[in-house]
């Protein structure tokens, strides 16, 4: 067994055979294997080559033959590494909305998330507590929804004021970055609810029409955009216009989370929309809403997700791509086994904003991505998933990417190798991915913290509950 993180789907060892590590690589396009699918093949005579179905195939043979060769020393053993992902789409998400975190910081998360071969990057750009993108088109946005004026995130009191967004050439150089990679930036922006940062910016996109300041708190905020005046629309299309011509991938995230609708029920432009189109809830209101959006993202061709909250609105589009997160009444599974596209992923399994005392290494690996429930259709509607990290309590690239690493790459084995391997196996192969982790400097968490025992869980437990908890 070769050990590889995630874990290729079949090795087949030659006997007594050996290639030398600085031989060149030879590499090749095979249109008979599928779009992620490679071989790598070891052998004395030919030396090293990657076939691959595509270019990026071949880009993740070559990440197999780096972690093969991060531990040889001259001879490679001769073989051949059959291997294509059992998910299409394989992605993680950061909130940089909450904290900032530079380029140049993305950048090494994302290069060392592109060597466990995933390829999504779900970038979470607007919420209450800052919008983070340049709008041209409504500066204010950026320049004004950016910044707040302190952070009270749990015990973190901080009075200063906190700001930070990305230029329009910044979030090219990331998209362009990932793209090298094979990685597919998805750009979020976050709807009707999670809006108090474009609230304050333009305040004509709410029900009240008032100023409100950037939120400084974590939490779950009634100002939401309303969804009955045709401003709200004009301005969010004009930022979708511009973040089209920023993004150029086939998914974009329209949010749809957390969004209390006290204010649409006072508002009469809201109640107007709703008599108009036959709508008897505000959870219709809020899938007209967010179909209209979607529609509009349609047009422009591409595939529109939003959280499985949405799914409280009957009304919902079924061309949406649903991303499951926390699903009381599980209405994703339906969703799933009616043939509608999902996405998994869940809160107690791979939100990496929670220590790894509540959420151990262990765990992590043991994420099953199909629900009990599924029928053969619904297995087929999960097009992947994703792990994500909230920062509310996370304001240091160091203690992101440890709060990321090794847990992501556990979400990479189930992404691309789901059930192919035991968790022996998995972190047996994590030493072979730790050259990456160096070259990257990325601070992961140290060995000794991955799976805590009971006691230690508990306390650790305790310990965050008590630091975030609201002041
Ligand atoms: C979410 O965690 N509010 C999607
Ligand atoms: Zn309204």
């Amino acid at each position: 067994m070769v050990n590889i993180v995630p874990a290729p789907k079949k090795t087949t060892f030659f006997q007594r055979e050996y290639a030398y590590k600085g031989e060149t690589v030879r590499t090749s396009l095979d249109i008979l294997l599928g779009e992620e699918e490679y071989i790598l093949e070891v052998t004395a005579e030919d030396g090293i080559t990657i076939i691959g179905g595509s270019e990026k195939a071949v880009f993740y043979g070559e990440c197999t033959l780096e972690q093969i060769l991060h531990r040889t020393k001259n001879r490679v053993r001769a073989m051949k590494i059959e291997d294509e992902p059992v998910f299409a789409y394989r992605a993680f998400m950061i909130d940089c909305a909450r904290h900032f975190f530079s380029v140049d910081e993305l950048k090494a998360i994302i290069d060392t998330m592109a060597r466990l071969k995933f390829n999504r990057f779900h970038w979470h750009l607007t919420d209450d507590q800052g919008f983070r993108m340049e709008i041209k088109a409504l500066p204010k946005l950026h320049k004004e929804g950016s910044v707040r004026r302190g952070s009270y995130f749990g015990n973190m009191k901080l009075n200063s004021k906190y700001e930070g967004y990305y230029t329009t050439a910044q979030m090219k150089e990331i998209v362009d970055f990932c793209a090298q990679r094979y990685i597919e930036v998805v750009p979020e922006i976050d709807l009707p609810g999670h809006a108090t940062a474009m609230i304050h910016a333009y305040p004509e996109m709410s029900c009240r029409g008032r100023k409100v300041p950037v939120e400084t708190k974590q939490g779950i905020f009634k100002n939401i955009l309303c969804a009955g005046s045709e401003k709200t629309y004009e301005y969010l299309f004009k930022i979708i216009d511009e973040m089209c011509t920023v993004f150029p991938g086939e998914y974009f995230h329209i949010g749809g989370d957390e969004v209390p609708k006290e204010n649409w029920t006072h508002c009469s432009a809201c109640k107007q929309r709703m008599k108009d189109n036959g709508l008897e809830s505000y959870e219709q209101l809020q899938g007209w809403m967010m179909n209209r959006v979607a529609d509009y993202l349609e047009s422009k061709g591409k595939k529109v997700i939003c959280w499985n909250d949405a799914l409280g609105a009957p009304n919902l589009s079924h061309s949406f791509t649903v991303q499951r997160w926390m699903d009381r009444k599980n209405r994703s599974l339906q969703w799933a086994n009616d043939g509608r596209k999902v996405i998994m992923g869940d809160f107690y399994h791979t939100y990496f904003d929670y220590p790894y005392a509540m959420t151990p290494l262990k765990k992590v690996y043991g994420y099953a991505p199909y629900l009990k429930g599924m029928d053969v259709r619904g297995r087929e509607s999960v097009i992947g998933l994703e792990c994500c990290v909230w920062t509310e309590h996370i304001s240091s690239n160091a203690s992101l990417e440890y709060m990321l690493f090794p847990r992501a790459a556990a979400v990479a084995q189930t992404a691309w190798g789901c059930g192919r391997e035991s968790y022996a196996y998995f972190e047996k192969a994590l030493e072979a991915f730790t050259p990456v982790f160096k070259q990257n400097r990325i601070h992961f968490a140290p060995k000794k913290e991955w799976n805590p025992l009971p006691l230690h869980r508990l306390g650790g437990t305790l310990k965050f509950l008590n630091r975030i908890r609201p002041r």
